[in-house]
């Protein structure tokens, strides 16, 4: 048994690892200011530890480290339209205390740290698929953020030799991802709108690209990274390799949902990616990962889980 905590825990992808500690017989603490992440995330999971506080107070940050041998920093503001619109309280979230919770697992002596990542890093690309060896252009503060945390950790790795691994996520969607905010995950918005027979809205022509990657493979990616030999100061893309237009996404959930409900297209975000799509070699090599459920029968599984929140009121 090993004992974890889960920065942003009370969170969508946060939850689901902790989850997945806990069905392992770990020992997991969760941080999470519950600004985005939600208590009820953890309801199933009684004996979680959970520590309500910001992570941008150094002090927090260490009562969280404290005692833990693996720290898996989850927390942020994981949004690219409200970073553009408030990039400071963006990168409080985002920036500072991902160094406070550096600090603090570098003085705490913890075995290993994974860092969330994203996908929003390589910025638009001249080709497809984006490898880690690609150099950074992000196009939006959220992302410039992600990559000022992945390179805090390189550092921290050469200067500390603290173990420490980024971890890229490329558009993850799955239950409990929370469509209540104009900056929810597409795929979120998508589900609950078409499950209530209202038109979701499609930023531009629909025709830009993601590689849609189901909760169940990051989890598998983010296990396999706390322990993979050699993996240390690296960044490695997790995701499916493929790549899905929004306008494909949007017919194929119709399907699944059972309605002809029309889109509404809408201006183009600023910031938006125009494609993205991950080659996921390097977490081949590295961790032995492979993408255990696929893109459709993600969609179908977090469809499913809509319907019954929406039932049960509990999205
Ligand atoms: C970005 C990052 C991702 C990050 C995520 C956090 C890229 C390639 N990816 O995702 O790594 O984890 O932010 O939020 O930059 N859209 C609509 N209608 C809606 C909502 C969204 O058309 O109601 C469009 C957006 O304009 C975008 C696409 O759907 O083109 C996906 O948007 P979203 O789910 O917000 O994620 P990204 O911004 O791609």
């Amino acid at each position: 048994m090993s004992h974890v905590l889960v920065t942003g825990g009370a969170g969508f992808i946060g939850s689901h690892l902790a989850e997945a500690l806990v069905g392992r017989g770990d020992a997991v603490r969760v941080a999470d200011s519950l600004i985005t992440g939600k208590r009820s995330n953890l309801h199933h999971l009684p004996t979680v530890e959970l520590f309500e506080g910001d992570l941008a107070d150094l002090e927090f940050a260490r009562k969280a480290v404290e005692g833990c041998e693996y720290v898996l920093h989850q927390a942020a503001i994981p949004s690219v339209p409200r970073s553009v619109k408030d990039p400071v309280t963006s990168h409080r979230a985002n920036v500072d205390a991902t160094l406070n919770v550096l600090v603090a697992a570098r003085d705490a002596g913890v075995r290993r740290l994974v860092f969330a990542g994203s996908s929003s890093a390589y910025g638009n690309t001249p080709t497809l698929p984006k490898h880690e060896a690609m150099p950074p252009k992000p196009l939006s503060p959220y992302a410039l953020q992600k990559v000022i945390g992945e390179e805090y950790l390189r550092m921290f790795t050469a200067l500390y030799g603290l173990e420490a691994v980024s971890i890229r996520y490329f558009n993850v969607f799955g239950p409990r991802q929370d469509p209540s905010s104009p900056y929810s995950g597409v795929i979120s918005v998508f589900a609950t709108a078409l499950i209530e027979n209202r038109s979701p809205k499609i930023h531009g022509d629909g025709e830009q690209t993601r590689d849609f990657t189901y909760v169940a493979n990051v989890i598998d990616g983010v296990l396999k990274a706390c322990v993979a030999p050699g993996v240390s100061g690296e960044v490695i893309n997790v995701a499916t390799g493929g790549r899905i237009s929004l306008n494909t996404l949007f017919a194929t959930m119709r399907s699944i949902v059972g309605t002809d409900i029309e889109p509404t297209y809408a201006e183009p975000r600023q910031g938006d990616v125009r494609d993205s799509q991950a080659d996921i070699r390097k977490a081949k090599q590295l961790l032995g990962y492979q993408p255990i459920v696929s893109f459709e029968e993600g969609l179908r599984r977090t469809v499913e889980w809509y319907r019954t929140a929406a039932v049960t009121g509990r999205a």
